[in-house]
């Protein structure tokens, strides 16, 4: 092995494992590591190989402008192949979309223009159609569009196709992919249908998603779902999306992908994104169902670290109901974070007002119990540290005590859900205690949370 001299030449070559470790009946699976090319995804490739489209075909010029419409892994993988190569890139983003992603791609030098993402196709201010826009009014500047370029799908025809079928000794019974755009699926279907077009190109979609009954029924479903997973999953087919060698679709729901991508990483050590875990579902069920043993490949398409705070956040998994918990049938099915699991953030009445804020800030939280020898005797909200230090931040080194607030509202776990509003009314949080023993805490937003979870 001789060293890169740049990223770029690190995109692509990336490794293959099987995972023995998980149950697949009488077949093998094998993940294709995406995650782990440069920019950190399967998206890379295309970053690389449109960009160098467009300069063969000589509308991207040295020092020109790209533009593209994605809050996703494509802009990363544009990103890092644009800076490397000295151009400009234009994101446009719709305004849901989270902080982590916009600062990723403005640290790697894209510039960032934000939309809104309550408008559909059509409108000016559609993500699509305003990255359309720009370009016009941008000199020098095209418009990659993943859906309609035909380097996409060519990116894995001629890159990832025929490193899987090296790796796997020319041996692949089934491959299973997840479409977003359609090009690691169009790709690839093209790539078998020339090496071995007995290898049979399954279809992994999100519950939600239009595609996989496409597959079923050859109709295009008119009521599209939502869904949680990132990436894959379409309400309409993308323009470069080839499904004609696509005849099994496996649909897999947000629990059963997020429980998936926690499962191998427990299992394997893999640290897969959400996605990810909809395609191993997928190829899981897939296998499992086979009588004959076979030999079946899927991706990691990108890393779970992007989702830390979420799927591999249990109080996070609670509360979008994606993760089951021991239930009491009272208020204490209502707290986020229950004391007696060690969930709760506290504070001690000689913690000073210092740690009391920093370990707010760090946890993302507005108030914190003070506890003393497990019995609450005080809470501590942001408005009581600034009404302390307001005058003189010196007070930043005084006791929790003198700031907390002692008038507690306290409810008992066996209350009634509807002693909970007048709290909220006085603008308090409520304690909950089973007994004397204190439970934790109910917010308005936990409140907001159990309601949604039992809508649902
Ligand atoms: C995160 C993510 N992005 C993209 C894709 C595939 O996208 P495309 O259809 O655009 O090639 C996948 C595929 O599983 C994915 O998991």
């Amino acid at each position: 092995m001789t060293a890169a001299h740049n990223v770029i030449e690190l995109i692509g070559n990336t490794p293959i494992i099987e995972l023995p470790q998980i149950d697949t009946g009488p077949c093998r699976l094998f993940v294709k590591l995406e995650n782990q090319n440069p920019g950190g995804s399967i998206k890379d490739r295309i970053g690389l190989s449109m960009i160098e489209a467009a300069e063969r075909d000589g509308r991207l010029k040295p020092g020109g402008t790209i533009v593209e419409a994605t809050a996703g892994n494509t802009g990363l993988g544009l990103a890092l192949v644009a800076s490397q190569k000295g151009y400009r890139l234009i994101i446009v983003i719709p305004d849901k979309m989270s902080q982590e992603k916009i600062f990723n791609l403005k640290a790697m030098g894209a510039e960032i223009l934000l939309t809104r993402s309550d408008v559909g196709k059509g409108h000016p201010d559609y993500y699509q159609d305003k990255a359309a826009a720009i370009v016009k009014d941008t000199p020098g500047a095209i418009y990659i569009n993943q859906f309609e370029n035909p380097a996409n799908p060519l990116a894995h025809e001629t890159g990832t196709g025929p490193e899987i079928w090296a790796q796997m000794g020319h041996d692949v019974d089934a491959m299973v992919c997840g479409v977003g755009s359609g090009g690691t699926i169009t790709g690839l279907s093209r790539f078998f249908e020339k090496v071995n077009p007995d290898t049979e190109m399954v279809l992994a979609d999100p519950k939600g998603s239009i595609l996989a009954d496409y597959i079923d029924t050859g109709e295009l479903k008119t009521e599209v779902g939502s869904w949680l997973v990132e990436g894959i999953g379409e309400d309409f087919i993308p323009p470069i999306c080839d499904l004609s060698r696509v005849k099994r679709a496996i649909t897999v729901d947000d629990a059963e992908s997020f429980q998936t991508a926690r499962e191998v990483l427990e299992k394997t050590g893999i640290l897969a994104g959400t996605s990810s875990g909809t395609l191993i579902a997928a190829a899981i069920r897939y296998c499992r169902e086979q009588t004959e043993p076979k030999r079946v490949v899927t991706f990691v398409c990108d890393s779970g670290n992007k989702y830390l705070s979420k799927a591999f956040n249990d109080y996070w998994m609670f509360d979008q109901g994606l993760l089951k918990r021991k239930t009491y049938g009272d208020l204490r099915d209502l707290i986020s974070r229950p004391f007696e699991e060690g969930g709760t953030v506290t504070a001690r009445p000689s913690d000073t007002l210092m740690t009391v804020y920093s370990r707010m800030k760090l946890n993302d939280v507005s108030q914190l119990p003070v506890m003393e020898d497990d019995q609450i005797v005080g809470i501590v909200h942001e408005s009581d540290i600034l009404l302390s230090v307001y005058e003189d931040q010196e007070k930043f080194g005084e006791p929790a005590s003198i700031a907390m607030s002692k008038g507690l509202e306290t409810v008992d776990a066996s209350a009634n859900i509807q002693e909970l509003m007048p709290i909220f009314d006085h603008g308090h949080v409520a304690i909950v205690k089973n007994g004397d023993r204190f439970s934790g805490l109910i917010t308005r937003i936990d409140l907001l949370n159990y309601l949604r979870r039992s809508a649902a």
